[in-house]
């Protein structure tokens, strides 16, 4: 017979290359916690049923509080002779109590155990990556708040297009992340169900009360199909769904940051604490860390395409190829969350260079828009507009001029309409404060943003 727990049926043990092949617990006892709580509260159940004695539940919890306190201070030792984290524990704790631990797997299997454990793991890991962003959105928000008066470009196909404010900039991640929290909260909400209890995959011949363990391991619903709640594994490719959207946008964002602090755009300067020098070259200031989250993005979109990859093709119910489910959410976890908090510190830490930001806004033609609006308002089509300042600029390219050092007679020369208020009314500032439209970037449209975000910000907090 084989050692195993699993050894009756078996006449000699695994080969040590298949033990070592098999074992999953050198990832999945990161499932420590989740795992011990799982089995107090089933214990619990058990005796609640009259499944076990009293006296077994209490001897199992208490070995099993005594385990988590051993890991905890680094005392245990796992090893692969009992592959994974689940019968690792198991073991243990038959070792130190006997005969009332072989009674825990009662009404059990592994794979509402492991589907259990993995489930509240992942419910921790979006809850506290929900945490993190809450601390980047206020980083960004203060940002924001305190740039509502620098002027810069705003780009299409990166080439300088209308005057934005620097908080209406900020306020346009803002709104990504918000979004990036709410799909958090939402995969969180539909994974808040227990699927311990199933058992194998059909349920128990045990009288089991499913709805106290729901209860009492913070579910909001028990799943409802046996089966399905071995089997699936969706809960976790949303959280790696929503993770790669987020790390998505932060690389965008850490873009940004390594254009603006570029010489050719000068816009901002990443703190020293947050950059890195060259080994060759001694004038180098390099921002890595922003382009290491750019690259880590990558890494977080193969978790995600991993794990699609795995569940891709299997038959219901529970396969072994599952067990590869954690690696991927676990790293994808561990990158998006030691991305977010960088990118928050550097946030907070770099300097923008108003100055050079509105400089640049002021060129380009930036204002050409707002040129045309004006003849607009002056009672010339807009299509018409668009030809005559196209005109103008043609014009200024070629003379190295900006519109507004044009004369009043050069402008009239292109259209009679135009007059003395020209000047007030494409001058970058104005630019910014004429817009009018919900969400726009003046002034007063992105202090209301600003409010309005502080008013979600601290509905957060509640
Ligand atoms: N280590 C396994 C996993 O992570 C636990 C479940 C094993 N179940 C089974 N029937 N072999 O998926």
């Amino acid at each position: 017979m084989s050692d195993k727990l699993w050894g009756g049926r078996f006449t000699k043990n695994e080969s040590q290359s298949a033990l070592e092949f098999n074992a999953s617990i050198d990832f999945d006892k990161r499932l420590y916690r989740q795992d011990i709580a799982g089995s107090r509260a089933h214990a619990a159940m058990l005796a609640r049923c009259g499944i076990i004695s009293q006296e077994d539940a209490d001897a199992i919890d208490k070995g099993l509080e005594g385990i988590l306190h051993d890991i905890e201070d680094g005392k245990i030792e796992f090893t692969i002779d009992n592959e994974d984290i689940h019968m690792n524990i198991e073991s243990i704790l038959t070792e130190r109590i006997g005969q009332p631990g072989k009674r825990l797997h009662t009404a059990r299997s592994r794979n509402d155990q492991v589907a259990v454990d993995f489930r509240m793991w992942t419910r921790e890991a979006v809850e506290k990556t929900m945490e993190d962003l809450k601390r980047l959105m206020h980083s960004i928000y203060n940002r924001a708040e305190a740039g509502q008066d620098v002027i810069m470009p705003g780009y299409t196909h990166l080439q300088r297009a209308q005057p934005v404010t620097f908080a209406f900039y900020m306020m346009a991640y803002f709104e990504m992340f918000k979004r990036d929290y709410s799909r958090f909260s939402d995969c969180l909400t539909r994974m808040n169900e227990n699927p311990l209890g199933a058992g194998a995959m059909s349920g128990t011949g045990y009288a089991t009360d499913r709805e106290y363990l729901t209860k009492k391991l913070g579910f909001n619903r028990t799943c409802a199909n046996a089966m399905d709640a071995v089997s699936d594994r969706d809960y976790a490719l949303e959280f790696l769904s929503s993770a790669s959207i987020c790390a998505m946008h932060l690389s965008r964002f850490c873009e940004e940051l390594i254009l603006w602090s570029s010489a050719e755009f000068s816009f901002i300067e990443i703190d020293d604490a947050y950059s890195t020098g060259s080994s060759i070259m001694p004038q180098k200031k390099n921002p890595d860390m922003a382009e290491l989250i750019r690259g880590k993005t990558g890494r977080v979109y193969g978790d995600m395409m991993t794990l699609f990859t795995i569940m891709k093709g299997l038959p219901l119910a529970y396969n072994k190829d599952m067990q590869e489910d954690k690696p991927p959410v676990f790293d994808a976890y561990d990158t998006l969350s030691a991305c977010i908090n960088i990118f928050a510190d550097m946030l907070d830490t770099l300097t923008v260079k108003s100055d050079n930001m509105e400089k640049a806004a002021s060129k380009g033609f930036t204002n050409a828009t707002d040129a045309a609006d004006y003849l607009v308002s002056k009672g010339v089509p807009f299509r018409e507009c668009h030809a005559i300042i196209g005109e103008i600029v043609l014009y200024c390219i070629s003379h190295d001029k900006s519109i507004e050092e044009l004369s009043l007679d050069q402008l009239q020369d292109f259209a009679p309409e135009f007059d003395e208020d020209v000047y007030q009314r494409i001058d970058i500032r104005s630019c910014v404060k004429a817009k009018k439209s919900e969400g726009s970037t003046s002034f007063e449209s992105v202090k209301n943003m600003l409010s309005d975000s502080k008013t979600y910000l601290d509905s957060l907090n509640n």
